[in-house]
């Protein structure tokens, strides 16, 4: 694997191998010594065209933890704003010899760009546009399997945005992979999508939470919103918003889980992302672990 792109690329045995992978990691049952004296000669960039704050420091921290050089590209201080296009941003730091790039771009299809240019190099989606968003989607299913065993007899409910999110498009591919048992997508009609390949959408909180064993809230993709796709959020609020009183339609041992960054008081309350349910920073401590292995499987696979 060159490049590390989008969940299609992998099969099951591929996401087990990474999840156990950044499991190690996390357990301290790999000697980091050894993994940084491979690593320490590789220099990975971080380029963020959109703002982040989980993705782009886990990146940085796992970089760091395997030995990697790491630098985190300024965008408002950078030739881009001469100018300078992705495609000669990324043959002038190729030049410079970075050996990983770490990209987040609003453009849907720019790393099937890039990828030309860059046959001697590692790519990492780290959000595209509303496609895609792959480490998160391994974050989210090594998440759910430190507390749920069995994917084929669990009910899991993603309730918010779904339309404008690349992470509801990445977990669902993950979700199809893994056959999850049942996944459902819950929001108002127009922030469904008009199709998705795995699951099954409904705009009532009441049938996607019922017995649900997972509970993933999205925030609203503002950024993304087209004309027409806006909502009044006190409207939205009453109807979908996860809170003591909603989430006691789920499952008593539900976990709730969110890719962040959360709005409190609009998709989640207080009570319950900071509640005893809540895994939300379990994800992101994941997220620091998953990213490791996907640096390690990347340079371990190097011809
Ligand atoms: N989940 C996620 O992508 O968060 P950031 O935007 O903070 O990276």
């Amino acid at each position: 694997m060159r490049h590390f792109l989008d969940i299609s690329q992998l099969s099951e045995d591929d996401v087990l191998k990474l999840i156990a992978r950044a499991n190690d990691f996390k357990q301290q049952s790999t000697s980091l010594s050894s993994v940084m004296a491979m690593y320490n000669d590789y220099t990975v960039a971080n380029l963020f065209y959109e703002n982040s704050t989980r993705t782009r420091i886990s990146f940085e921290l796992a970089a760091k933890k395997l030995g990697l050089s790491c630098i985190n590209f300024d965008l408002e201080r950078s030739s881009v704003s001469k100018g300078e296009t992705i495609e000669d941003t990324f043959r002038t730091l190729m030049a410079m010899g970075v050996d990983l790039f770490v990209l987040r771009h609003q453009e849907n299809g720019i790393f099937n760009r890039l990828s030309s240019i860059c046959d001697s190099v590692h790519l990492i989606n780290a959000g595209e546009g509303n496609k895609a968003h792959p480490s998160q989607a391994m974050i989210d299913m090594m998440t759910i399997l430190e507390y749920k065993k069995e994917l084929s007899q669990l009910k899991i409910v993603v309730i918010g945005d779904v339309k404008h999110s690349r992470v509801a498009h990445s977990f669902q591919q993950v979700c199809a992979l893994m056959s999850v048992g049942e996944l459902v997508f819950v929001a108002p009609p127009k922030w469904l999508p008009k199709e998705m390949s795995f699951g099954r959408m409904t705009s009532s909180l009441q049938d996607g939470l019922s017995n649900a064993d997972v509970v993933m809230c999205l925030r609203i993709q503002h950024e993304r919103l087209d004309t027409g796709d806006e909502l009044d959020l006190d409207t939205y609020r009453r109807s979908y918003a996860l809170n003591a009183a909603t989430l006691k339609l789920a499952q008593k041992n539900a976990i709730v889980m969110h890719p962040g960054p959360i709005n409190r008081g609009v998709e989640i309350d207080n009570e319950v992302a900071d509640g005893l349910q809540s895994c939300i920073l379990q994800q992101v401590k994941n997220g620091v672990f998953m990213r490791m292995a996907i640096f390690d499987r990347l340079l371990s696979l190097r011809s």
